[in-house]
Parts: structure tokens; sequence; C-alpha cells
């Protein structure tokens, strides 16, 4: 459902610090399937996210969704069906809008129509259904300011707001790299648990090998700007944390 065929990109062209970030970089993702994303820092991790959700365009190459050519559509038309969970837990949410705000930016996005007011409370209903997954007690903070959250539970809302805008395809880029251990087992577990019983189709880059182990369907190793390692489920669940550790400059 999502292929990347020949990405090839270069910052600064023409310029004599121009750098090849992404090297004819070709794979496929498959409706549903959970993928890990590893890779050393300056890998192109993020890069590769930027170019699928078209906050960044390719030099060459092509990028499928649904076999539709969506390589030349910027950000704002891929939005539909492409959500994203960033590192800092302040980009995902507005901080001087309260949750409920929040959520529903979030909600019209996904949906591409405005609300009528006499859905307010069957929208409420709807977003409290879904923060309270969190256990975290946010469903009865809705009209509070987002500043008012820590950096965990901000995240947590982030993975909410961009589940619930019910995208085709989920990027998930660190997600739980702010977050203090706890905070961070707790969000991934959610994310798995939503991703996975709701069959997304799913990207996550990491840095945690525990997780990369623990969650996902199959392995990317990114290195140089190309894909240096790939790992199976079965070769996955085989594999230590040491020799994953080998496998790359992490
Ligand atoms: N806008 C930019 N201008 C110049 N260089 C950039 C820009 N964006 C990324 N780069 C460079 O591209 C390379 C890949 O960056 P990217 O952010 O994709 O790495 P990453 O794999 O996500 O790393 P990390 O694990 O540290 O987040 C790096 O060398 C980075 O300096
Ligand atoms: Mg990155």
């Amino acid at each position: 459902m999502l292929k990347l065929d020949n990405i090839n990109v270069t910052l600064n062209q023409g310029t004599n610090i121009e750098r090849n970030i992404l090297k004819d970089l070709s794979f496929e993702v498959s409706e549903g399937e959970f993928i890990i994303i590893l890779g050393g820092n300056g890998a192109g991790k993020s890069t590769l996210f930027n170019i699928i959700s078209g906050f960044m365009q390719p030099v060459s190459g092509n990028i499928l969704i649904d076999k539709e050519n969506v390589t030349f559509k910027k950000h704002i038309q891929r939005a539909s069906f492409i959500a994203k969970v960033m590192q800092d837990p302040k980009v995902g949410t507005m901080e001087n809008m309260t949750i409920e705000e929040n959520m529903s930016f979030a909600y019209k996005r996904g949906q591409k129509r405005l609300f009528s007011q006499h859905l307010t409370l069957k929208r409420r209903a709807f977003y409290k259904e879904k923060l309270s997954i969190l256990g975290m007690g946010l469903e009865n903070r809705l009209e509070e300011l987002v500043a008012n959250l820590s950096g965990g539970q901000r995240q947590a809302l982030s993975l909410i707001m961009s589940i619930m805008a019910d995208s085709k395809i989920l990027l998930l880029d660190e997600m739980t790299a702010a977050l203090d251990p706890k905070m961070a087992e707790k969000v991934m577990h959610i994310a798995n648990k939503i991703v996975t019983e709701e069959k997304r189709t799913t990207l996550m880059i990491t840095h945690n090998l525990t997780h990369a182990l623990e969650y996902g369907d199959r392995i990317l190793i990114l290195g140089d700007g190309k894909i240096q390692k790939e790992l199976s489920k079965d070769e996955k669940n085989k594999i230590t944390i040491k020799e994953l550790t080998k496998a790359f400059n992490c």
C-alpha cells in the first residue's frame, strides 16, 4: 500500500555543501504492516518520514500510496491520509489551546469537514472515550490548556490525536525518546495495542532496541541513505539485542 521507488534526496543542490541524504531508496509496506526503522544519528530516518509525509520532496523517485503517485502532493494534501507523531512532545500539540480544541483540530483534519454545533456533546463523549484509553485521567481535563500537561502526557495526547484522524499511514518518529522509562513503556504499549488491533499501517523510528525486537513485524536498518539490512519477523524473533547492536552503529 506504500511504495518508495528509487528515492533520492539531495540537500543544498548545486552548492559546495550539496549532500545526498537518501540514495536510490526503495521499499514497500503492505496494508496493516508495522515496520520498525533503525539507524544511527544522521542516517536519514527523519528525512524519510518527511518525504513520505510531503514535508520534503525527492529530487528523483516516486512515492505511491494505494497505487496513487503522491510524490508531488504537498503535505497539506497528504494530511488526511498520513499522521505523524514526532520526537518532540511540543511539536504535535498546540499548547495555547485546550485538550478539546487540539482534539477537535485533529478530528477535523481527518474528516475533512467542519462540525455543526449540535454535535458538540457527541463529539466530547468521543474525545473522552479516546483519551480514557491512556489511563492518565486526561478525559477529565478537556478544557485545560495543553501547556499544563507534562511532556509524557502531551506525547500521549499527540498519539491519540494522530490515531483519531483515521489516517491510512501512521509515522512514529522516536515517539518515546523524551519520556521517562515508565511513561515510554506505557505510550509504546498503547501505540502497539492500537496499531495492531486496528491493523494500522505504521512505520516507527526508534533507538530503543528492546522496543524494536518486542514490537512490529519487520525491521529496516537505514544507513548512509540506504537500507543496509532487513530483518523479517522470524529473524527478529531470533536475534539478540547484542547482535542487533552489531548490525549497525547505533
Ligand atoms: N534541512 C536540512 N538542511 C541540511 N541538512 C539536513 C536537513 N535535514 C536533514 N539534514 C541532514 O541530513 C542527514 C539526515 O538527517 P535526519 O534528520 O534524516 O537523520 P536521522 O536518521 O533522523 O537522525 P537522528 O537519529 O539523529 O534523528 C543529517 O546529516 C542531517 O544533518
Ligand atoms: Mg531523526
